[in-house]
């Protein structure tokens, strides 16, 4: 995820803004600006933060205020025009900012009918030219005014040459911190930025806005209502602050799924909630309506988030669609018929196989439409269209926060194109986004009560399992072999997944008393076959943990432990069951004494065949 650090004081602020860029993690540009006695001077540059610092050592910048970025493309390819900071037309007022502005088309055209010309791509700029639109002097007033007129997410930095002893902070969904020291004060997306300097943070909550100033800071609403702030002391080390206080990036990532998932739902959805908007997609309804199938090409976990989509896209658009393993799609000769659309889906957008199969794909004349999470990724690029996840970048090896924005990409795939295809009215169109909507409330409340899940994975009898079977049926098959994936790939334990219909067909014979069987049974209309495959499992013996839908007490009689996630719409309950069976993955190898954010053997971005 892009990241903003900002700082007023003494030292040096091009040597704090740079060490606070170091702990963001994932960028391809970035940059910084301080102001001094010449106005406000930016240096920016696309890659690695080295280059920065390279650039920087050549012309060096003095001042007592500046702000800096690292960017995660997300509107515009990363380069320096696109990097932050941005400045206002008189380079008088600059901004770092993190987070979608949803309305900067509309805000951008108006302020271009002004006469204001835009140098970048970014929604971000925006801003810039809003803020200088309503400044009179007060640069807090001014940026007060600017964000009551912008929708969206923003942890934003604010800095002009006019007013050099404030820095303006504002936060609305992306979160921001701000440090208090001794006659300095610091700005950062999280505390592992600011931490090397101070462990006195005050954390901004949505829609406020703070003025920093050497000697104190003024937190108010977007309104104008003043805001009673706490100073925290955070005692966290070093490496716990850059994992935001959680002991892996894992449990990190599974914690930010809320917060992801209102990303890629956000700007997506019409202002009367009926539809989905879905602008950088590049492919003409004409070209929905003469597809005659979809393939869907992916690998490890985007492949079970394709399978999710498979099933949605087929029941509620009615257009066929076939799932392919990207390393078998490329060499099995498929036939790709005239009008085809192939959605390669990744998290990297860089993995070897799903790009072949793309090339593949393109070269017998499909049109490309993406499911990534990089901006200028490999496939993205090669791609007619993308749909980006807006999850941020995923650090731990086993994907989770991906995972979920996948599914929950394919649910507004699903909608956008079943209303192209006359297979669902604006009302049922309007309820099923009323659902996606409830979905990070849910998912918090799976969080905030965890300990029974750890608590399982506690017990000897699955911590020390030599073997463990998922099992589901319909939209809960993906859920199954993503559970699977999990407990293999951080805990070593030998996991297999099967659709429940098909154990009977074989592997029932490996079912005894010393194995886990998760049963992914929430809900819907297939919970009642659910239930017969849960008791055939119990009657020979076998471990049963099952996850079912809260109120669900009936399934206790078959289970030898039950989790439960809330009530929800079945087609998409893959995005909540995934939090129970991500927790017990990762429960279980921490107590098993696992490496959870390097297993072994695996890659986060596997590049080469
Ligand atoms: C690797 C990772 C998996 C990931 C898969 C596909 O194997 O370890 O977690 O699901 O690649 O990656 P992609 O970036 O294409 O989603």
């Amino acid at each position: 995820m892009s990241g903003v650090v900002g700082y007023i004081g003494d030292k040096n602020p091009v040597e704090v803004l740079v060490a606070g860029l170091y702990r963001i993690k994932g960028h391809d540009s970035a940059g910084v600006a301080v102001v001094n006695d010449e106005g406000v001077t930016a240096v920016k540059s696309l890659g690695k933060l080295e280059n920065l610092e390279a650039k920087l050592a050549a012309q060096p910048v003095t001042g007592h205020l500046g702000i800096g970025h690292a960017r995660w493309a997300t509107h515009g390819v990363p380069n320096e025009t696109n990097a932050h900071p941005h400045f206002d037309a008189l380079n008088e007022i600059a901004v770092v900012h993190n987070g979608i502005i949803e309305n900067y088309q509309e805000l951008r055209t108006s302020l271009q009918q002004e006469g204001v010309a835009f140098r970048s791509q970014t929604d971000s700029e925006t801003l810039a030219h809003l803020i200088r639109k309503y400044y009179q002097g007060n640069l807090f007033k001014a940026v007060q005014q600017a964000l009551r007129c912008a929708k969206g997410a923003w942890a934003l930095g604010v800095v002009s040459r006019h007013n050099p002893d404030v820095l303006i902070v504002a936060r609305q969904g992306s979160p921001v911190v701000v440090g208090v020291g001794d006659n300095e004060a610091f700005m950062g997306s999280d505390v592992s930025a600011i931490i090397k300097y101070t462990r006195d943070v005050v954390y901004l909550d949505h829609g406020q806005i703070c003025e920093v100033r050497r000697d104190g800071i003024k937190v108010e609403d977007l309104d104008g209502n003043p805001v009673q702030h706490e100073v925290v002391h955070v005692d966290w080390d070093d490496s716990a602050a850059e994992k935001d206080g959680f002991p892996h990036f894992m449990l990190k990532e599974i914690h930010q799924q809320p917060e992801v998932i209102r990303n890629t739902l956000r700007g997506r959805i019409s202002d009367d909630a009926s539809d989905v908007n879905l602008s950088d997609i590049n492919i003409s309804e004409a070209d929905i309506k003469a597809c005659p199938r979809i393939t869907i090409v992916a690998c490890g976990t985007s492949w079970h988030a394709g399978m999710v989509g498979k099933y949605l896209i087929e029941r509620f658009a009615e257009i066929p669609v076939e799932l392919d393993l990207a390393s078998e799609y490329r060499y099995r000769d498929p036939i790709v018929e005239k009008n085809a659309i192939v959605i390669p889906v990744s998290q990297s957008g860089e993995t070897a196989d799903t790009m072949e199969a793309v090339r593949l794909a393109k070269s017998q004349g499909a049109r490309i439409l993406a499911v990534v999470n990089t901006v200028g990724s490999s496939v993205a690029r090669e791609s007619n269209g993308v749909i980006y996840l807006q999850a941020g970048p995923e650090v731990s090896i086993a994907s989770t926060k991906a995972y979920t924005t996948q599914v929950t990409a394919f649910a507004l795939l699903t909608i956008w194109l079943a209303r192209i295809r006359g297979t669902m009215t604006k009302d049922q169109a309007k309820d099923m986004i009323a659902e996606l909507r409830t979905l990070p409330d849910k998912m918090q409340l799976v969080l905030n009560n965890q300990e029974p899940i750890k608590a399982l994975a506690g017990k000897q009898k699955y911590r020390d399992a030599q073997s463990a079977f998922f099992l589901g049926r319909d939209y809960n098959y993906p859920s199954a072999l993503e559970g699977s994936l999990k407990l293999k790939e951080v805990s070593y334990i030998h996991a297999e997944a099967y659709p429940a219909g098909e154990l009977k067909h074989g592997p029932i014979a490996l079912v005894t008393n010393e194995m886990p069987v998760i049963c992914v049974a929430p809900k819907g209309n297939i919970y009642d076959k659910m239930v017969s495959n849960i008791q055939s499992i119990k009657a020979r013996a076998g471990l049963v943990i099952s996850i079912a839908t809260e109120g669900d007490t009936a399934i206790q009689a078959y289970s030898d432990d039950v989790l439960y996630i809330p009530e929800c719409y079945e087609p998409f309950s893959p995005i909540l069951v995934a939090l129970p069976l991500q927790l017990f993955a990762y429960y279980v190898a921490v107590n098993r004494g696992c490496d959870v954010d390097q297993p072994r053997n695996l890659a986060k971005s596997v590049i080469v065949e």
